[in-house]
């Protein structure tokens, strides 16, 4: 049962001493959470993962987090996911075929390599931040997103920003970009789906991609409950569509909402616009303040490959280690994670 995991999982935790760090997303279960040495958005997990010294990495998280992990470690340190099978299904609505082909039919309308930097949003494959090293770009998280755009208009006039539509769309009007001159990118269309003239004048090329999670909000849960608490405040994750972040009054990474509703005044009410995991610790954390934290879809929407990582699991990949066995190992291939680590060096730069 519970209790017996718990301890397992301290038990292995403890014998493991410094051999092992448990790092552990924002979006994961409170029964995992808790065991984490570590916790964070997607930026402060990538800083983490590169500072460790243990020889295990065991990431509580989705599969492109322990990738990056891999890529910002050393060769003899392994990162592990208690479950392979925790992907990022955003993460897989671009691939390295269709990017290439994205690059290549823009190349037969501009000069690609003059006029475009390719940055992708961290939560995508090893191998398309191996692209973006390749071809002077660069990765981005939703908290750094705004300083990453900016250095890349510093390098090339216009970006082709994949896989998430929305962050790009969000970032791209917080730096004054008109909506127009953002177009939809769509794989599946020959040129995109674009006509050559719209994309001469785009200044970003938006990959057509999503995360499902975050699109179940909508701007009329807001409306709804601004009527019943018009003293209340609205925060939402970049990824959420464009009406609700326009909605809200703080829009920002899984540590930003985090923080911000930490420092609120006692008996501020909030409605957030994420993942459930993160918004039902929250509410719970600062209910003893008098805040209140509520879930901005009526629907129970959560990430469910974050939830695939449970505490079995986490005992497992513990005791296997202890057990001299290293199961679960994320390794990018040589070659590609030198490109990747090119491309999130440069993030990591800037922001
Ligand atoms: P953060 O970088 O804000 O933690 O977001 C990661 C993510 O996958 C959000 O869906
Ligand atoms: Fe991917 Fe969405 Fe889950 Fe984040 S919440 S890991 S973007 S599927």
């Amino acid at each position: 049962d519970g209790l017996e995991l718990d301890a397992r999982i301290r038990r292995a935790k403890a014998a493991l001493g410094k051999r092992a760090v448990i790092l552990g997303h924002h979006y994961q279960r409170e029964e995992v959470y808790r065991h984490a040495d570590f916790h964070g958005d997607s930026l402060q997990l990538s800083r983490a993962a590169a500072e460790q010294e243990a020889e295990f990495i065991v990431f509580c998280g989705v599969h492109f987090m322990a990738e990056v992990a891999d890529i910002l470690s050393r060769p003899e340190q392994a990162s592990i996911l208690p479950d392979l099978n925790a992907g990022c299904a955003m993460a897989d609505m671009a691939d390295m075929p269709q990017v290439q082909r994205a690059w290549e039919e823009l190349a037969t309308v501009i000069d690609v390599e003059r006029e475009v930097t390719p940055v992708t949003y961290v939560n995508s494959s090893a191998a398309l931040k191996a692209f973006c090293g390749v071809h002077g770009g660069t990765v981005c998280t939703s908290s750094n997103a705004r300083k990453v755009l900016d250095w890349s208009f510093q390098q090339r006039p216009k970006a082709l920003f994949f896989p998430d539509q929305h962050l790009g769309r969000w970032t791209g009007h917080q730096l004054g970009i008109p909506l127009r001159d953002m177009p939809v990118w769509d794989p599946s269309q020959p040129l995109g789906g674009l006509t050559p003239e719209e994309i001469r004048r785009a200044k970003i090329l938006l990959w057509k991609g999503h995360c499902a999670v975050h699109q179940m909000f909508q701007p009329a849960h807001i409306e709804r409950w601004r009527h019943e608490h018009p003293q209340g405040q609205v925060i939402a994750h970049p990824e959420a569509s464009f009406e609700v972040c326009q909605r809200s009054d703080a829009v920002g990474s899984t540590d930003f909402i985090l923080r911000t509703v930490k420092a609120s005044p006692p008996g501020s009410e909030w409605l957030v616009g994420t993942e459930i995991n993160l918004v039902t610790r929250l509410a719970e954390e600062v209910r003893a303040e008098g805040k209140t934290v509520e879930f901005m879809s009526p629907m129970v929407c959560m990430c469910s490959t974050m939830f695939r990582i449970d505490p079995e699991q986490l005992a497992r990949s513990l005791e296997s280690l202890l057990a001299g066995q290293v199961v679960n190992r994320i390794q990018v291939d040589p070659e590609t994670a030198a490109q990747a680590r090119l491309a999130l060096k440069r993030m990591l730069a800037v922001s």
